[in-house]
């Protein structure tokens, strides 16, 4: 499957473009299927219908664990470091993680969950988690993970448009010196969700909980049914390569989250591919991403593309700035890291500490670096290659989305020259294109627009659950026949891509995906709230941050204790994470006559830039611009 030069890499674009279902079908047959396809690819965009290796019949564990068993049982396929650094590290061999995974499975069965069932898991960053994950897919129940720094709402929200009957979570849990007591987060979110029968709970932190009789479980005291009945091995379920494998939630610029649709055989040829090609992970590498496992990012390129491979995966619980900033430096000289993965923000943070934290670490283990979340600007790219890769390790900075699946535009390590702040080209499989407004295809190079793919891979997207029609129109008809990614990208004279950044009303704050509608309702339930707008703003560390315009007219005692209030009321309604950065407080918001809020004049506000607002003649009141101004932020 490794691709091993740039004219080796040509020629595999070449024929993924030419021969796209030979293409596939070569990688496929690379993985392990009880049986193989009646048909390799079916589509349309206009529906749109995607249907890859259809009527094959695999299950992903089998390729994540049982397959490795023979000739690498006793390699480590996990690695966990604590987010306390003087507590103990745990070491999952492959053969270990098979036995926990089938164990496991076997509780989610005695707990009456069965193939097709949705079950959501809302836990830290602890082996079980991969564990749980994999244990669904064992069983052929869908996955449903839900980030730990989301509120009870939030998660009601999709245990609810899932109607998950399961949910697994643990006590608690800890990033940094914060706790998370993640099961009273659970309760919350529960008291409006009826179709949770079985609440599975792993001890963790030992934080005080309550278990409600007939409906939470301790995962502890499963296992040793489990073991009382002396179940070692749980028979994989037999899975069509296009048998759903798990939601993820993601943001977009309307409405609540929909629910991603990935499915079995597809993704995994993917995430599989991907992993191997963009890091040439070859055996014996330890690989540490540092993404976390309730993200797409954690769910191919922690769990499912490393354990296809057969890679040594760490997993890390803290957080990169606690006890200090040299955190993720430790761990590379703890494991002997190879291959380091991590977002810009992270990179620009840990760079704003200068080189101190770097003393005394050995990161000489390392040889390639990998980014993702957000455009990776020059100057965290140079420092990146300099300080931890000793301009000896590739940066692999990969474009993709959660409705990817993976890679999609990335650089494949030591065989695509690099240029600093691009993506590079496509992997072979994917055919970008640039529109224009009108949704006219840019030829040529040198030329900027939206960015759109126009053939599918085998990763893509399926369906947005419960709801094809918002797939359709959320991502196939804007453009006709093709996918909108909602980036907007440059292709420069040389054919590389460099993403620009997003042209929708989706907001990227330290590479987490988050709707400004979304924020905005938040905003808005806050009881002295009459409307509010959103926009991004240019970040040093986060890339964006969040600018909330807030029409409050019996606002009258301390702003600070108001914005407070706001703040904590978008953290009880979303998560932490969509807090706004800056609130300001404005009279009245700029609407066009038909009552549309300008957001491109609320942008260049934010982003301090009011010498130029353009044509502001067709607002109803051209006057509150003025006000806006001049309490700008
Ligand atoms: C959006 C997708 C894919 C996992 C992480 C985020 C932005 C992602 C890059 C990159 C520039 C990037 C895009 C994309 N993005 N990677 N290497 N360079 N921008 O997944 O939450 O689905 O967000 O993140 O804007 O559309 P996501």
């Amino acid at each position: 499957m490794k691709i091993k030069s740039f004219p080796e890499y040509e020629q595999a674009y070449k024929k993924s473009v030419e021969q796209p279902e030979q293409f596939w079908k070569e990688i496929a047959d690379n993985f392990l299927w009880r049986k193989k396809w009646d048909k390799i690819l079916s589509w349309n965009f206009t529906e749109p219908k995607i249907e890859w290796f259809k009527g094959a019949k695999l299950n992903i564990t089998e390729n994540c664990l049982d397959r490795h068993l023979e000739t690498m049982g006793d390699k480590p396929a996990i690695i966990w470091e604590p987010n306390d650094p003087t507590e103990d590290h745990r070491v999952l061999t492959y053969k270990q993680l098979y036995d926990k995974v089938c164990q496991f499975a076997n509780v989610l069965k005695n707990n009456g969950a069965k193939k097709g069932d949705r079950i959501c898991i809302y836990m830290p960053m602890v082996p079980e988690l991969a564990i749980a994950v994999l244990a669904c897919a064992r069983l052929g129940a869908i996955h449903s993970v839900v980030f730990g720094g989301f509120s009870a709402q939030s998660i009601a929200d999709r245990i609810l448009d899932a109607e998950c009957n399961i949910v697994i979570t643990t006590d608690g849990g800890v990033r940094g010196d914060k706790k998370i007591p993640m099961k009273t987060v659970i309760d919350d979110a529960l008291v409006r969700c009826p179709s949770v029968q079985k609440v599975i709970v792993l001890t963790h932190t030992r934080t005080p909980v309550s278990m409600i009789k007939g409906r939470d479980v301790w995962w502890e005291d499963e296992i040793k049914k489990i073991e009382t009945q002396g179940k070692k091995e749980f028979i994989a379920e037999e899975m069509d390569a296009e048998d759903m494998l798990f939601i993820l939630y993601t943001s977009g610029s309307t409405g609540k989250p929909k629910g991603v649709v990935h499915t079995c055989g597809g993704y995994m040829v993917y995430a599989g591919y991907t992993f191997t090609n963009a890091f040439q992970y070859e055996p014996g590498e330890v690989y540490f991403c540092t993404a976390d496992i309730g993200w797409i990012t954690g769910h191919s390129y922690i769990v499912y593309g490393p354990l296809s491979q057969g890679a040594t995966t760490v997993m890390f619980e803290g957080v990169p700035t606690w006890p200090d900033a040299g955190r993720f430096w430790d761990i590379v000289d703890k494991y002997k890291v190879n291959i380091f993965y991590t977002a810009p923000t992270a990179i620009r943070s840990l760079m704003s500490f200068g080189d101190e934290p770097l003393n005394g670490k050995d990161l000489s283990s390392l040889t390639k670096l990998g980014s993702v979340g957000e455009p990776l600007n020059e100057e965290a790219w140079h420092w990146f290659d300099e300080r931890i890769g000793k301009k000896k390790c590739p940066i692999v900075d990969t474009w993709w989305q959660t409705e990817t699946g993976g890679f999609m535009i990335s650089p494949i390590a030591n065989v695509t020259p690099l240029k600093p702040g691009y993506a590079t080209l496509p992997l072979p499989g994917v055919q970008p294109v640039l529109v224009d407004e009108k949704g006219e295809e840019i030829q040529g190079n040198g030329v900027s627009g939206n960015l759109c793919i126009k053939f599918p891979w085998p990763g893509m997207l399926r369906t947005t659950y419960g709801d094809h029609e918002r797939c359709r129109t959320t991502y196939f008809a804007t453009y006709k026949d093709l996918y909108f990614t909602g980036d907007g990208c440059l292709r420069d004279e040389d054919g590389y891509y460099r993403i620009t950044g997003r042209v929708d009303d989706v907001l990227n704050v330290s590479g987490h995906r988050i709707g400004t509608a979304e924020v905005e309702n938040a905003i808005n339930m806050h009881s002295s709230v009459v409307e509010s707008a959103v926009v991004g703003y240019p970040h040093d560390i986060k890339g964006q941050g969040v600018y909330a315009f807030v029409v409050c007219p019996n606002q009258h005692g301390d702003p600070e204790l108001a914005r407070k209030d706001i703040m904590m009321t978008v953290s009880r309604i979303i998560g932490a994470i969509a807090k706004p950065d800056k609130i300001q407080f404005v009279t009245g918001l700029p609407k066009t006559r038909s009552g549309k809020i300008m957001r491109r004049i609320l942008r260049k506000i934010a982003e301090g830039d009011t010498s130029n607002l353009g044509d502001i003649s067709t607002l109803l009141d051209p006057g509150v611009v003025e006000d806006i101004k001049a309490g700008a932020l």
